[in-house]
């Protein structure tokens, strides 16, 4: 199996430990991207990846490889400290480099795990911001590791160890999960963009090239009958309101 970690703190200390308990779990090779490394320029916010595609953004020398990376991955590890309450700067900072997948998303056959360490404070928050927008970006489930240290230099071992083995299991297994009702709802609304009278240039090649556009759901994943009644409901509803 392949797995690129991703690593938002500016140091390899308390998040990265709990980094490497994890990995202790996981059978395969592993890609490491310290974004500290990286040296990744803040978003200048010219929507060039959004509107005119991924391929346009100034700084896409650096992030396609990192994101060619994560599309190799079987498993994608996001691991960041709570910086006042919410994720790094420099995790922030990749997110608005890929918040194109919000639109096209990509990574309907991937599962990851986020790891978030904290002194006090914010974890689970910062763990379900970091999960939601990997749901967005179509990755079929996610697993969280949280841990407030208090300062202490201390891991909850046993639950690193329940957690990670329970993603490599899902892994190793290549299972896709049925998607959420949510994560339905919002493939959706991107869907339905994409067939409206004015859509973004690169969402509509986007949906139209990947035949995304034509099924209910990313086709590697299967829908129950009920999701799929409920995709079609939530297409015909949104294309009308988007028009
Ligand atoms: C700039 C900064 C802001 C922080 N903000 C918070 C916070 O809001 N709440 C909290 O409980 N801990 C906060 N912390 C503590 C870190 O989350 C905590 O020490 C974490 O384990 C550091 O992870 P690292 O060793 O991987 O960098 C902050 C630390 C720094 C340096």
């Amino acid at each position: 199996m392949k797995y690129v970690i991703i690593n938002g703190s500016p140091r390899r200390k308390n998040t990265w430990k709990m980094v490497e308990q994890a990995k202790k779990n996981l059978n395969g090779e592993f890609e490491e991207i310290h974004l500290m490394k990286e040296k990744i320029p803040l978003c200048n916010g010219c929507f060039k990846c959004i509107v005119e595609g991924e391929e346009r953004c100034p700084h896409r020398d650096i992030i396609q490889p990192i994101v060619d990376k994560m599309k190799d991955a079987d498993g994608i590890i996001i691991a960041c400290p709570v910086y006042a309450m919410n994720v790094t700067a420099l995790l922030k900072n990749f997110l608005d480099h890929t918040a194109y997948f919000y639109h096209r998303p990509e990574f309907f056959t991937k599962k990851a795990l986020v790891v978030v360490s904290t002194a006090g404070a914010g974890q689970k928050d910062v763990a379900k911001y970091i999960d939601e927008t990997l749901r967005h970006w179509g990755v079929n489930k996610v697993y969280k590791i949280t841990y407030a240290c208090g300062g202490k230099d201390s891991l909850d071992v046993k639950n690193i160890n329940e957690v990670s083995q329970k993603f490599a299991r899902d892994v190793e297994s290549g299972k896709l999960h049925n998607p959420k009702f949510g994560d339905i709802v919002f493939f959706n609304v991107w869907k339905a963009m994409a067939f409206s009278k004015d859509p973004i240039k690169a969402d509509r090649e986007f949906w139209f090239n990947n035949d995304l556009a034509s099924h209910d759901f990313a086709p590697e994943v299967k829908l129950n009958i009920a999701k799929r009644l409920f995709s079609k409901v939530m297409f015909f509803i949104l294309k009308r309101v988007m028009k």
